[in-house]
């Protein structure tokens, strides 16, 4: 088993840079599979969860080369529509490909997707919105099969904000016949991301990035190319790293305008920030505790939430941290207190952080992505040495995080044991 060992009690100092959302780069690779060409797209992360979607579409019969952060996908030999389950389990993004597979070649077949272990997680949405635009869909408690000879336009609303579901209906809404508008859509910054990505490739998306997206649906697509957007959370959690080890880091090749929230937030937990049109700089903070409230963009990320809990602990005074996205996505704060930090839930939805607390190091398991890398945090101020095992719940979404880290001097590295 491969586990990650970090020294607490070092400063940081220099540059970390941001790498391609992967948010975004899951879905564009979803998306290829309704193009009559091929599609190149840059600034790829090299992270597991990219593996595992290229070893889907590959098990489809695409043709995908990687060149670094550079992959060209031809989705033309694609010759059936039934993905292995095993793979499939493997991610939830592997649900990103049904929308496209049932719009370009009628019929799919998919296991229910896997994921992290942070909430419930349901398909029922896409599943609803798949038959709103005429589909056939059978289901069983193992997998489910959509069929259609040709979508047509459809009114959805989503009963509340849902970020894939949005994403997975709008690309699929390009290749039905007629127009599909869904009301109360996610607004996340990877959304107009794609839909500028489809447009370029011959989609009538309109509306993306704004709570009602309509799509006139066209025949067909051709290829195209397009360049990730910088990913807001690395961003976020980078910032964040550098706050919480009392550093002066600068996290380059961001996008602030993606974190206002964000930011602000850190600010008003008097984090001193420095901030460029495409970096952010950490100066040592004399830190306070602030309530949190996650919220759907452009409110505060779920996906921050847990290294923003992990900084409370070394913020003076109580904070409220309400997690309202997810039912499951604050148990990690038992590793915390294990550590020593003094956090209280009050339901599955907040916790309260009482702080400033010392941690110290412990052996913890990685619980899911963005935990994970939470944890990883903890560990660079704990006194000790942290060992994290689970660590492929940490690279499903982060590019060679060890490389980065010991660039900006932390104590980090990936051992076998
Ligand atoms: C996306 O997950 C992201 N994943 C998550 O990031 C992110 O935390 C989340 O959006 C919220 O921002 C990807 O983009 C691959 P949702 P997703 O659909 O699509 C419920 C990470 O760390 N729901 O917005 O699953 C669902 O249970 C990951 O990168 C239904 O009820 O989030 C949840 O409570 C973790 N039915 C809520 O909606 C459905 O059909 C929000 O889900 C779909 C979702």
């Amino acid at each position: 088993m491969e586990k990650y060992v970090i020294e607490g009690g070092h400063k940081l100092h220099g540059e970390i840079p941001v790498y391609g959302a992967k948010n975004e780069a899951l879905k564009i690779i979803a998306a290829s599979v309704l193009l009559e060409g091929k599609c190149t797209i840059k600034n790829i992360p090299e992270i597991e969860d990219i593996n595992r979607l290229v070893e889907i579409l590959e098990d489809l019969g695409a043709k995908v080369e990687r060149n670094g952060h550079e992959i060209t996908i031809d989705p033309q030999s694609i010759n059936k529509t039934k993905p292995s389950d095993d793979l499939v389990h493997k991610l939830r993004s592997s649900v990103m490909l049904a929308g496209p597979l049932l719009a370009h070649y009628g019929k799919v077949t998919m296991a229910h997707p896997g994921g992290c272990v942070i909430g419930q997680r349901p398909i029922d949405m896409f599943l609803s919105g798949f038959k709103a635009m005429g589909a056939k869909v059978e289901e069983n408690d193992h997998e489910y099969t959509l069929q259609a000879k040709k979508l047509h336009g459809a009114k959805i609303v989503m009963p509340w904000v849902m970020v894939t579901a949005t994403e997975s209906l709008m690309m699929t809404a390009c290749l039905a016949e007629g127009t599909t508008t869904i009301i109360n859509a996610a607004m996340e910054p990877e959304i107009p991301a794609l839909a500028d990505f489809l447009n370029s490739c011959g989609a009538k998306i309109s509306g993306a990035g704004t709570p009602i997206i309509t799509i006139e649906g066209v025949e067909k697509l051709s290829g195209g190319e397009c360049t990730i957007i910088p990913d807001r959370i690395e961003a976020g959690t980078f910032a964040i790293m550098g706050l919480i080890t009392g550093s002066e880091i600068t996290v380059t090749g961001c996008e602030p305008k993606h974190l206002e929230t964000v930011l602000e937030t850190l600010r008003r937990a008097n984090a001193k920030l420095e901030v460029g049109d495409n970096w952010i700089k950490t100066k040592p903070s004399k830190l306070k505790a602030v309530e949190l409230r996650t919220h759907e963009y452009p409110g505060f990320p779920t996906d921050l939430q847990s290294p923003f809990t992990i900084l409370m602990t070394q913020a003076e005074g109580m904070s409220l941290i309400h997690e309202a996205i997810y039912e499951g996505r604050l148990f990690y704060t038992d590793k915390l207190n294990a550590m020593g930090a003094k956090i209280i839930m009050c339901d599955p939805h907040r916790v309260i952080v009482s702080g400033p607390t010392p941690l110290i190091a412990k052996k913890l398991e990685s619980p899911d992505l963005r935990a994970g890398m939470g944890l990883v945090l903890a560990g660079l101020v704990a006194e000790g040495k942290t060992v994290i095992d689970n660590i492929y719940q940490i690279e499903r979404g982060y590019e060679n995080p060890i490389a980065r880290l010991q660039a900006l001097g932390a104590k980090i590295e990936k051992i076998k044991e």
